[in-house]
């Protein structure tokens, strides 16, 4: 990892998650737009966790799945690349007195797993920081690190719409963000058009497979977000 030419996922890439008023404004955003229990509920399902499984998540940031699901499960393991996001989950797990997470400042390319491979892997919306080459060698990593048959559910924002009228397409999204969510969320849909990675659902499937997955279920939500439940094969 020492190698110049390596991917450098430390550094913020769109939306700066390293800025600490950033991270507490991003957990208020979410906790207003989503209902983080159901969703938690719904993957921990689709991944046959119980009571005696490890799980670990990349990309935790503020916590709230980690969290959620450490219930669920024996114990977890939530990475990620920023210290303020880490360090607002930490507090979060601490104030609800959750004692099985184990902490990591590290992300898909840098974490290093020890110990026996994990039940399961889960990733909300954190794979589209890096670009697609890295995206690969982060599922490789993943499929690495899991257990025969082990899960993989992956939510992230990948596009499917009408590639003809792409420009019109950005312009409903953001303003779907502003009448939904307010300013901010429009602003970071901006940020995340211009300068983030969100690759398009041929290529995400392509990477999936090539990485060592089966695709078990596949859905794609308002041609930007997409759901992949996944086996290693
Ligand atoms: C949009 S937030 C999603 C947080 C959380 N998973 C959720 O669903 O609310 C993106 C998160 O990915 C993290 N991230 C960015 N690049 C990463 C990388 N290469 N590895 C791991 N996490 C990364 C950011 O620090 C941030 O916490």
């Amino acid at each position: 990892m020492n190698q110049r030419w390596h991917y450098d996922e430390m550094k913020q890439v769109g939306t700066d998650y390293a800025d600490a008023k950033e991270v507490e404004a991003y957990d208020a955003r979410m906790r207003k737009i989503r209902d983080i229990r159901s969703e938690t509920e719904k993957i921990l399902d689709s991944l046959h966790i119980t009571k005696d499984r490890t799980l670990l998540e990349i990309g935790c940031g503020t916590g709230e799945f980690t969290i959620a699901a450490a219930g669920r499960c024996k114990n977890i393991i939530a990475a990620d690349v920023s210290l303020p996001m880490l360090e607002f989950a930490r507090q979060k797990a601490k104030k609800k007195n959750v004692k099985n997470i184990e902490f990591h400042n590290a992300g898909f390319l840098t974490y290093e797993h020890s110990g026996e491979p994990v039940d399961a892997v889960v990733s909300q919306l954190a794979l589209h920081h890096l670009p697609d080459f890295w995206k690969l060698i982060a599922l490789r990593r993943i499929c690495a690190l899991l257990k025969q048959g082990g899960r993989f559910y992956l939510k992230d924002t990948v596009y499917t719409f009408d590639i003809n009228n792409y420009e019109d397409f950005f312009n409903r999204f953001i303003e779907f963000f502003r009448e939904t969510a307010g300013n901010e969320m429009a602003v970071d849909a901006e940020t995340a058009v211009r300068e983030e990675y969100s690759t398009l659902g041929w290529i995400m499937e392509g990477l999936l497979e090539r990485a060592g997955f089966n695709i078990d279920k596949k859905e794609y939500f308002e041609g930007f977000m997409a759901v992949y439940e996944c086996t290693k094969c």
